[in-house]
């Protein structure tokens, strides 16, 4: 491997030193490049560019590979469970019974928010986005939990504050669906594991005994681990800039979680979802949207297709595609757009339009079919989508902090006006 890369710039040369990660990719180190020549270098959307170096997760958008600290995510989602992942994901390591027993009680045993934290729900009308509650509710713990704030903190008091927000997200995830529907709130159970307790506190209700489905629980706990950590996109990346200013953990997830909210990023499985309900209220013919799709002059572009990285299928889709088809044969359920959604996908792996444009379905494609499966209702898909990712914007935020890694702040070109003088508004 070259040990540095020659950068010849106005009859001078430059020597960039190249550094290698553990699988092999290969990156120049500019960090002295503006102090050497003058030059910052410019990647709109950082399609090519590193911000940092990372021991977490790795992925091949070309192999579609993706793995937690090493372990395939196909393994981890068949064999693992979602506190274990977390676990793995944030300190680096499969935990042993033990150390999975006492992370499990530890969360359990923080579910429950301040009461004062229901005075803030009940002044969210009926109608919020539940992703809009789960960012204010998160960064309301700082007041909650003031020493959260202290940059210098102990690691214990790292540990309490991740313990409580994995615990309580699932809480107030809970609660922003039951506020939006009007029913009683159910606070958490601590005879019941992670998956049981958000699904207890989502769909009991006073009036009927609620049944916890071993299936719906699988099913969660396998899209939870599959949506846990994907390395530098977009929310992780606020998660990391954010905390780089010394900001705390829930600011920082906070800032995620509003990231995560964009129909380009996390919004996306609830853009999917609604496009299929769109094609079946128009009749369900679905040639037509995909005709409609490759037409240029029509607006309307296929949703939970393509992915920045992947650049052949996304790992991930091809597990919750089977997953889909397990927890609707197991559930008895026949969803019309289910169909649909096999429809579309099977004219993007043929069509040459979708083929040569590598639009083939994501991770957001067809998580929405299970979560609808499941009961899941569609409002709540990106809540579901951050309570997933939390372990890995937890990860990604201790490992910036460990690494001591300083306030990201980029540079910039200026193409704006040249210097001139104010002039008063009565010679505008
Ligand atoms: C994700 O899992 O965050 C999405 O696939 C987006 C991405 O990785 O850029």
């Amino acid at each position: 491997m070259a040990e540095s890369a020659e950068l010849i710039l106005d009859g001078k040369s430059i020597s960039l030193p190249v550094i290698e990660g553990t699988e092999n990719e290969k990156a120049f180190d500019i960090g002295k490049l503006r102090d050497q020549t003058g030059y910052v270098t410019l990647d709109s959307g950082y399609k090519n560019t590193g911000a940092t170096k990372s021991a977490i997760t790795f992925l091949d958008g070309e192999e579609g590979i993706l793995r937690y600290r090493g372990y395939p995510i196909d393994q981890l989602a068949e064999k693992s469970n979602f506190l274990e992942v977390a676990y793995l994901l944030i300190y680096g390591s499969l935990p042993t019974q033990t150390e999975l027993d006492t992370f499990a009680h530890q969360i359990t045993n923080h579910t429950l928010v301040h009461e004062d934290v229901r005075k803030i729900f009940d002044g969210f009308p009926s109608t919020a986005h539940p992703m809009g509650i789960l960012s204010s509710l998160i960064c309301s713990l700082t007041a909650f939990y003031p020493k959260s704030l202290d940059p210098n903190q102990s690691p214990e008091e790292t540990n309490l504050n991740i313990f409580r927000l994995i615990a309580k997200i699932s809480t107030i995830a809970a609660w922003s669906y039951k506020n939006s529907v009007g029913h009683p709130l159910n606070y958490p159970r601590n005879d019941l594991d992670y998956c049981s307790n958000f699904l207890y506190m989502m769909f009991a209700f006073p009036t009927e005994k609620y049944e916890i489905n071993p299936v719906v629980v699988s099913a969660l706990n396998k899209l939870l681990i599959l949506h846990a950590d994907h390395e530098q996109n977009c929310s992780t990346s606020t998660v990391r800039l954010v905390g780089s200013a010394n900001a705390s953990l829930y600011g920082s997830v906070s800032a995620g979680v509003n990231a995560l909210w964009g129909p380009l990023h996390g919004g996306a499985n609830q853009e999917v979802m609604e496009m299929l309900e769109a094609i079946q209220q128009d009749g369900g013919n679905t040639q037509k949207w995909v005709d409609k799709a490759k037409d240029k002059d029509d607006s309307f572009r296929l949703m939970g297709f393509g992915h920045r990285v992947y650049k052949n299928f996304d790992p991930r889709a091809k597990i919750i595609k089977k997953a889909a088809d397990d927890v609707l044969k197991a559930l008895g359920i026949d969803d019309p757009l289910l169909k649909i959604a096999q429809e579309l996908e099977q004219a993007a792996l043929t069509d040459p339009y979708f083929v040569e444009r590598k639009l083939y379905p994501n991770v957001d494609f067809y998580s929405g079919i299970i979560y609808r499966a499941i009961g899941i209702p569609t409002e709540m898909f990106t809540v579901l989508f951050a309570m997933g990712r939390l372990p890995g914007w937890i990860a990604q935020w201790k490992e910036m902090r460990e690494n001591k890694e300083p306030i990201g702040r980029p540079r910039q070109i200026y193409t704006g006006e040249l210097e001139r003088d104010y002039v008063g508004i009565e010679q505008r």
